[in-house]
């Protein structure tokens, strides 16, 4: 939080950091391997880009809350994916997720102005963190089980009762944790603390199903999802979050007076993304064929123990140093990674590694390791 009366200014952001090592992949053939952002490189169905072009939905402003069209089209995906009947009315659509994440306090502190604390976990998406600054909120981390998950029972009772609301992450960014969303909807309930639940990585769930809170029941709680990382669709801005009535109906209605509106041919390609399964099932492939090949080689590289995670598209693993060892990645296979201080001081030790690059990079990054280790 900033203090009353002292200006604002953004900090770097935590990806323009790493520019000083991008020179490094000038040296090698084949040039950087930019595995820092989870940002999707392989492509979107064709289908999906051809209804970009062809919806016709690109004269008038679009439904700020989702055409009828795609919320039905989210229902029915969460009716596929987790067996349950939320309705069109209880969710809505996000210009990507990272919108929502940084705008939800301001929202959510004009809905309880004598609350002023977000809760999000002390190793995570550095957005949580940031909303709740831009909304001039507290924002406290609650720390983490030693093996991932959010240790409910380290919440101060006094954060508890200054919260607008909890972060909830599965599976988690950076570290692919899968966490215990029951008992997160448990603690929200009995604290009267609304519960957000980012789940835009449940596609990518490796160990067992992927699951989501609203499975535990709508009360209080709310889940956000995102078409970026399921259909390779971050450039076309597409998310969507759907839950507790209430909750659903106060940031619609608020959401409408920003804009806050997808644009109408992204709105009608989402349809045609989340009726289809099928792109999602390559994709799944091409993550988990990717992380085992750079678990192998980063462990004889580095010598260090590299664990398969629970889920999402990360290799995240303890190495020391992080920042000395981003750059002698970058100095001797040219390759970009994150180092974990980004996502929080308690994961100041561990490295990120975005399996994001398609696979003939990723088999380049295996080579020059190799050649070098
Ligand atoms: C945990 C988490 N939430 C949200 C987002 C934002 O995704 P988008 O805005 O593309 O939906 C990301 C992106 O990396 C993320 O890792």
């Amino acid at each position: 939080m900033t203090a009353a009366g002292t200006p604002f200014v953004p900090p770097p952001y935590p990806y323009e950091r790493l520019d000083r090592f991008k020179p490094y992949g000038d040296e090698f053939e084949g040039g950087l391997i930019d595995l820092s952002i989870g940002t999707p490189f392989d492509p979107p169905p064709a289908a999906v880009t051809a209804a970009l072009s062809s919806s016709n939905a690109e004269r008038s402003y679009p439904p700020s809350i989702g055409t009828p069209a795609l919320r039905e089209a989210i229902v029915r995906w969460m009716g596929r994916k987790f067996d349950i009947d939320i309705g069109p009315d209880h969710v809505a659509a996000a210009i990507g997720t990272k919108e929502f994440v940084g705008t939800l306090p301001q929202w959510m502190r004009l809905r309880t102005p004598d609350r002023d604390t977000v809760l999000y976990p002390a190793i995570s998406y550095p957005t949580y963190e940031m909303g709740a600054t831009l909304a001039g909120c507290r924002a406290v981390p609650v720390p983490m089980h030693p093996g991932g998950g959010l240790d409910l029972t380290a919440i101060d009772p006094a954060d508890a009762a200054r919260a607008l609301l909890l972060w909830v992450n599965s599976p988690g960014n950076p570290s692919g944790i899968l966490d215990d969303l029951g008992a997160a909807a448990d603690w929200g309930r009995a604290h009267g603390v609304p519960v957000f639940s980012d789940e835009c990585y449940v596609e990518f769930t490796w160990q067992g199903r992927g699951r989501s809170i609203l499975e535990h029941g709508t009360d209080g709680v709310v889940a956000v999802h995102s078409l970026s990382k399921r259909s390779n669709f971050a450039g076309a801005r597409l998310g969507f979050y759907g839950g507790d009535p209430d909750l659903v109906h106060y940031l619609r209605e608020v959401r409408k007076h920003v804009g806050m509106m997808v644009p109408g041919p992204v709105q009608a390609a989402g349809v045609v993304a989340l009726d289809d399964d099928e792109h999602v099932e390559v994709q799944r492939h091409r993550y988990v064929s990717r992380l085992r090949l750079l678990t192998d080689v980063f462990e004889r590289w580095a010598g260090v123990d590299v664990p398969m995670p629970g889920g999402a598209f990360y290799l995240w693993f303890e190495v020391g140093d992080a920042w000395a060892f981003a750059e002698r990645l970058a100095r001797e296979g040219g390759a970009l990674v994150s180092p974990g201080d980004f996502y929080g001081a308690a994961g100041a030790r561990h490295v990120r590694v975005a399996v994001v690059q398609p696979d003939d990079r990723i088999a380049l990054l295996a080579e020059r390791l190799t050649a070098t280790g």
